[in-house]
């Protein structure tokens, strides 16, 4: 991390787990044991179902609300689905876009993401764009070309301007649920491939201003390595982020120097 230049930013993604009455409890138990998080930005991303108790939960606290997915329109006939501005209007912060869950098991598109990463902006929220290589792709050792290419078609027709709402998560799809963390080194390679590319697109001082996140079975006891690398400046974090007390060790390894 270099917080000379960027934010740290820890966010659990709670994905399709726990009721909307859990949301208070655990937000009462994180804000008591991550109180000194003053380096951090925390975000906690629920689904939708508990974002109005998880709001109400965090007002007057130092966690950020987020949701997990968003439709690309404002408004219409898609029954089903939850706009940018419905999620604004709400309170929430930020919202995850282009999970390797939602590319895999719903058919996302790249086309997808950029349109949601618009919206988004559009309403105010801060995205953050998941890019990740299949295990596959990373024993062709094709994963650099794989997140160049993704990262630019996430964020075509994006300004710098709206850049500096952007977050990115790299997230090793080999590494998401399964207990095989990618290396530190391999995440800052990705990391500083997609530094490399956000420079060549928007220049080097947009580029530095860009929290690149890691995810994938990350831990409190693997946490303080990869939050050492200078192109990992936080974390996504899945299982970890279900306990409030594994989620606070966490935010405490990104509170070291
Ligand atoms: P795990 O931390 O459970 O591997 O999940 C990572 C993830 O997908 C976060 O979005």
């Amino acid at each position: 991390m270099n917080r000379r230049y960027r934010k740290t930013i820890i966010a659990g993604n709670w994905k399709m787990n726990k009721l909307p009455g859990e949301s208070k409890d655990f937000i009462v138990q994180l804000k008591e044991q991550a109180s000194a998080a003053k380096w951090c930005d925390i975000v906690l991303c629920v689904p939708f179902t508990h974002l109005h108790a998880a709001v109400k939960a965090a007002r007057g606290t130092r966690i950020a609300i987020g949701a997990q997915n968003c439709h690309f329109a404002e408004k219409g006939a898609y029954t089903g689905e939850v706009s940018c501005r419905m999620l604004a209007d709400m309170g929430v912060k930020y919202v995850i876009i282009g999970h390797s869950e939602r590319r895999q098991y719903f058919g996302e598109t790249d086309s997808d993401v950029n349109k949601k990463v618009k919206a988004a902006i559009d309403a105010g929220l801060r995205p953050i764009i998941c890019l990740g290589e299949s295990l596959e792709i990373r024993e062709n050792g094709a994963e650099l070309d794989h997140i160049r290419m993704q990262l630019k078609a996430a964020l075509k027709d994006i300004d710098a301007q709206q850049l500096r709402k952007v977050v990115i998560a790299y997230e090793p799809i080999w590494a998401i649920g399964t207990g095989r963390i990618a290396t530190p080194q391999q995440a800052d390679e990705v990391g500083s491939a997609i530094r490399e590319t956000l420079r060549s697109i928007y220049g080097a001082r947009a580029a530095r201003g860009v929290s690149i996140l890691y995810g994938g079975s990350l831990s409190e006891s693997n946490a303080g390595g990869m939050f050492a690398m200078p192109d990992v400046d936080g974390g996504l974090i899945g299982g970890a982020s279900l306990e409030p007390a594994s989620l606070a060790s966490i935010i405490d390894a990104a509170q070291q120097d």
